[in-house]
């Protein structure tokens, strides 16, 4: 019943990344920011033993299924219905200080793209609505309603890579789908001979407009600033910050953000400073996690969704 909510990825290598957090902070909670269907979490409170894990989600679904799925764990394990781009004020709020380890599986779960009435699948017919958080902000119907081509143009270019944006925004602004299916076929059918070649069966025609619109209706990119900012000032000494990305934008986030913090701070120009004086940086990669990881052979036969994970892990070292 799990697996069929979700099935979570490289839950090995999340608890290769995270263990050592819990040996340097040992007492501390862990934090899962996207419960989900509270796989990773099972494992890092059963596997890691962890003594504490809070869990957040920012869909009321999944606090509920998480919830029931870890009531074993006992008041080892809470859940809070937030975005993680609240964290901090979330753990003020709890009266958590430093922690051990915090996870991000970023993007959604198999439950929100398998529930048709959830609207982010083109797979079925239902309103367009794509809102992970089912309680607050516009649907996608709402932002196509008003949306101007110029706008909606740049947006599937910038977040969904989609080289026929311009031809796919003038027809959506034209008629201004309200479901899933009336958006896949208005697509589908203003793509350009050249791009379906290119694509072939590979993906289908609206794979890319269908993520742009998601990106944009949840705020994802500016979410996961917002977190890339504050969580590593949340670990503790030793602890570590996990996250699991899905695509090429949020992962050059990631990346960027760990390698700038990892990077040591430039010492004063003409200053004579003995090497052991040198500032050093207050992060770490550690070992086995410089590339990030990926799904080995057995999980990318078992788990077709993790053909697009990869892990990246920073460590707090000062
Ligand atoms: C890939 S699933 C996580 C699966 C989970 N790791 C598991 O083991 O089942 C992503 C989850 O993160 C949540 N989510 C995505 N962005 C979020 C955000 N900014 N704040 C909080 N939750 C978010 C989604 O609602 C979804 O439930």
């Amino acid at each position: 019943m799990s697996a069929a909510y979700h099935l979570p990825v490289l839950v090995d290598e999340v608890c290769e990344g995270l263990a050592p957090a819990l040996r340097a902070a040992p007492g501390l909670p862990v934090v899962d920011c996207t419960l989900g269907g509270g796989g990773h979490a099972e494992a890092i409170l059963g596997r890691l033993e962890a003594p504490r894990l809070l869990g957040l989600d920012r869909d009321p679904a999944a606090i509920e299924f998480a919830s029931q799925r870890l009531a074993p764990f006992g008041d080892r394990f809470c859940a809070t219905h937030a975005p993680f781009s609240t964290l901090a004020e979330v753990l003020a709020d709890l009266g958590v200080g430093p922690v051990a380890a915090i996870l991000a599986d970023l993007g959604v779960s198999s439950h929100q793209l398998d529930r048709r009435e959830r609207g982010f699948s083109f797979m079925g017919d239902a309103p367009l609505d794509m809102r992970m958080d089912t309680t607050r902000g516009p649907t996608a119907a709402e932002v196509l309603a008003t949306i101007d081509a110029k706008a909606l143009t740049r947006l599937l270019r910038e977040l969904g890579e989609e080289p026929d944006a311009d031809r796919i925004a003038k027809a959506i602004v034209a008629t201004r789908p309200t479901t899933t299916r009336a958006l896949a076929e208005v697509v589908e059918n203003a793509m350009s001979a050249r791009q379906r070649r290119q694509i072939g069966k590979r993906i289908h025609p609206a794979t890319r407009t269908f993520q742009a619109l998601r990106i944009h209706v949840n705020r994802e990119l500016e979410e996961l600033d917002r977190f890339l900012e504050d969580a590593p000032e949340l670990l503790a000494i030793g602890g570590r910050l996990a996250v699991i990305t899905f695509h090429s934008l949020e992962d050059r986030a990631t990346k960027r953000r760990f390698a700038a913090l990892a990077r040591a701070p430039e010492p004063p120009r003409g200053l004579p400073i003995a090497a052991a004086d040198l500032p050093q940086a207050r992060f770490r990669i550690p070992e086995g996690f410089r590339q990030g990881r990926t799904a080995g052979p057995a999980e990318l036969d078992a788990n077709p969704r993790s053909r697009s994970a990869r892990l990246r892990v920073l460590e707090r070292a000062a």
